[in-house]
């Protein structure tokens, strides 16, 4: 019976893969067109349940299924809904379509909790270079500046929110009750260590601390043919030089990753010394404070390579996101839960940030993981096993039996 139930899962998640901004593709960045379709088919789901459902202003979508007794306390189950360019069908909106598939299972019982299953508009960051901005804005922490980024094209949050015809000054109507019992995402592991170890679920400790940065490096633009090497400021061989820097630091830092996702070079053609050169930073560590002494020792590194090449150089800090424990009570629950479906128990922290770390500054927060193969994520063959969706659904009944 969950086998049947885990198949129409996968088969949502992939349906919905399908409602992207590149035909052919799965891309769906903050507040999209096509995000409208994603909330159709998840609210008609929704409604098939009996659930009440919403979309705030920051674009959450929001479905209620109501407890035994009014006005009771509410259990969130959610993930995002965006996704990165050219991304799986599966990261974030499992989560989701997860959660609806448990108030499925439950089969009209109540318990002394609502369950309210929240879909949030935007967790990657991809649009803005900020992520979280439907997280943020349930936890309470969507500001002004994050209101006035803008993206590649001059487009603020604000306006974009207004675009999409919600209206930016009531974003606070997102913002989650004080009281909630607690919050779990269900998510793919998107690493290999379950796989590896060919366990299906993965109960998530801790979520490692994450910086978002930028560094642009100008020199001088000139002919690729006629500028003698001595008299050459090339700001993408600045960056090439930083990027391998940062990668000979993350090699040297135990349980340290750094990334140079993307390099810009203007004006990016082959006949041209690219007179200026922007380069991304992204580091993970479950120590905020060698994350953080990383960061220093590369922007010094940025620092010094532009000096040395006469270039100037600009950094540019996006975000700096604290590591974040998820909660020990909901972390002991899911044990339990997991144990009673019977599966192996194992704890692991995610090297992937989520909702889920942005949550847990309002309400309790737990992660449950589901096996990534081959550990490969942030792709088109990003999958999920019909078994392990399954011993997942198993798992989740059992916690909001545990929790009740
Ligand atoms: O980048 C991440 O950690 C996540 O996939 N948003
Ligand atoms: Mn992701
Ligand atoms: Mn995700």
């Amino acid at each position: 019976m969950l086998a049947a139930r885990a198949r129409e899962i996968i088969r949502r998640c992939r349906l919905l893969a399908e409602c992207s901004e590149e035909p052919g593709w799965t891309t769906r960045t903050f507040l999209s067109p096509v995000m409208r379709a994603v909330h159709s088919d998840l609210a008609a789901w929704m409604v098939d349940l009996g659930m009440n459902v919403r979309v705030d202003q920051v674009g959450n979508l929001h479905g209620v299924y109501e407890a035994s007794r009014p006005d009771a306390r509410r259990f969130f189950i959610g993930s995002h809904l965006d996704t990165v360019p050219r991304a799986g069908a599966f990261d974030g909106v499992l989560g989701v379509v997860l959660g609806i598939a448990l108030v499925e299972l439950l089969n009209g019982e109540r318990f002394p909790f609502a369950i309210e299953v929240v879909g949030f508009s935007e967790e990657e960051g991809v649009r803005f270079g900020v992520p979280f901005i439907g997280s943020r804005a349930f936890t309470g922490s969507a500001d002004a500046v994050l209101l006035a980024r803008r993206d590649a094209g001059g487009v603020s949050v604000a306006d974009a929110i207004r675009q999409y015809g919600l209206n930016p000054a009531s974003i606070r109507d997102a913002v989650a009750e004080s009281r909630a019992v607690g919050y779990l995402e269900f998510h793919i592991e998107q690493g290999p260590v379950l796989d590896t170890l060919g366990i299906p679920l993965g109960i998530v400790d801790m979520i490692v601390g994450q910086t978002r940065a930028e560094a642009v490096f100008t020199g001088a633009p000139g002919h690729a043919g006629t500028t003698p090497m001595a008299r050459r400021r090339d700001a993408l061989a600045a960056a090439a030089e930083w990027t391998v820097a940062v990668e000979r630091e993350a090699h040297a830092t135990p349980g340290l990753v750094a990334t140079v996702g993307r390099v810009q070079a203007d004006p990016g053609v082959g006949n041209v010394i690219a007179g200026r050169c922007a380069a991304t930073l992204d580091v993970r560590h479950q120590d905020d404070t060698v994350r953080k002494a990383t960061v220093h020792k590369l922007e010094t590194s940025a620092r010094e390579i532009a000096a040395r090449r006469t270039l100037d150089v600009t950094w540019t800090a996006r975000l700096d996101q604290p590591a974040v424990a998820m909660n020990p009570g909901l972390v002991s629950t899911l044990e339990r839960a997991v144990r009673r479906a019977g599966a192996p128990v194992h704890h692991l922290s995610s090297g992937a940030g989520h909702d889920a770390m942005i949550v847990a500054s309002r309400m309790p927060a737990a992660m449950l993981f589901l096996r990534s193969p081959g550990g490969l994520s942030h792709h088109p063959d990003e999958s999920v096993t019909e078994e392990d969706v399954a011993m997942a659904l198993e798992a989740g009944r059992h916690f909001l039996n545990e929790l009740s």
